[in-house]
């Protein structure tokens, strides 16, 4: 076996806080009676198809750490402290405790530095790490036994466009490429976001009622099934393709570039993904899916 690292899979890895909130883990303080039971179910499988693969670090980038300037990753081994959603304090009020690989994410660093990206080692150890981070990570290996690299959202598509967001996202994703391969390590991409993005915009009494939870409007649903069938079908550089519209017009969190950076770091898979579960979150559309490249077989 060569001592060349590799990515064993990517994951879509959607983040909303309601799945942890459902599941009742010991690390969140509010408890829910059930909900969102297709997604959760769906995470099952994932963690199924990841645990063979034997994955030594989990690389994720999230749209809930926005830094306007540049790529952040980062740079401290451990973090631990209370994570409380903004929007959401009444279900998640998280305690997590997680390791960094810093090491991988200077090397991720450095290499995106060497393609002439913007980049910066977040080195404060009292920094909160951000939800989406957390979520995501959680439901993909809710033992944190690994240690992770987590990587920010620069907004480019807010203050340029889709198109000059994926240019960078690409480019940051053949820097990740290359610093997994040099690390030796075996890893799992984790793109930390969902599909159309429109929410309901009053709540229920009882956040699990599930007698509320539908998808926002036909055309939002329609862009979802269509993004799914081109992840099916395996037609990954039509993804990229058809961003810019489906950002604008499905509000997608896909505007944070973890999508895109996860497709470039795999260089456009043109073999489909096992889609383990579609389904809504107060009204946005969440797919969890993955990709597993070198012939990595799912269950
Ligand atoms: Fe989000």
């Amino acid at each position: 076996m060569s001592n060349q690292g590799r990515i064993v899979a990517g994951a879509l890895a959607p983040h909303p806080p309601h799945l942890v909130y459902a599941d009742n883990p010991p690390q969140n303080e509010p408890t829910s009676e059930c909900g969102w039971e297709n997604l959760r179910w769906g995470y099952d499988r994932l963690r199924a198809d990841l645990e063979p693969l034997e994955p030594e670090v989990l690389v994720v980038l999230s749209p809930h750490w926005q830094t306007y300037i540049g790529n952040h990753f980062l740079g401290v081994p451990s973090f631990k402290s209370l994570s409380v959603d903004p929007v959401f304090p009444n279900l998640f009020r998280y305690h997590y405790d997680l390791k960094v690989d810093v090491p991988l994410a200077q090397s991720i660093h450095d290499a995106a530095a060497d393609e002439g990206l913007v980049v910066k080692m977040m080195e404060n150890p009292d920094f909160r790490v951000d939800y989406g981070t957390i979520v995501s990570c959680h439901l993909a290996r809710p033992d944190w036994d690994l240690p992770i690299v987590s990587i920010s959202s620069q907004r480019s598509t807010a203050f340029y466009s889709v198109e000059v967001m994926q240019e960078q996202m690409i480019t940051l994703g053949r820097a990740t490429r290359k610093a997994i391969e040099a690390s030796g390590k075996r890893a799992v991409l984790l793109a930390s976001n969902s599909l159309s993005h429109r929410h309901f915009t009053t709540e229920g009494d009882v956040p699990e009622d599930m007698s509320r939870e539908h998808i926002y409007n036909h055309g939002q649903y329609l862009w979802d099934m269509r993004m799914i069938e081109l992840m099916r079908a395996g037609k990954t550089r039509e993804i990229i393709d058809v961003m810019p519209e489906f950002i604008n017009q499905a509000i997608s969190e896909a505007d944070g570039g973890a999508l895109t950076w996860m497709l470039g770091a795999m260089d456009f898979p043109d073999f489909g993904a096992e889609i383990y579960a579609y389904g809504t979150v107060i009204g946005t559309g969440n797919v969890v899916a993955g990709w597993y490249p070198n012939g990595e077989a799912t269950s």
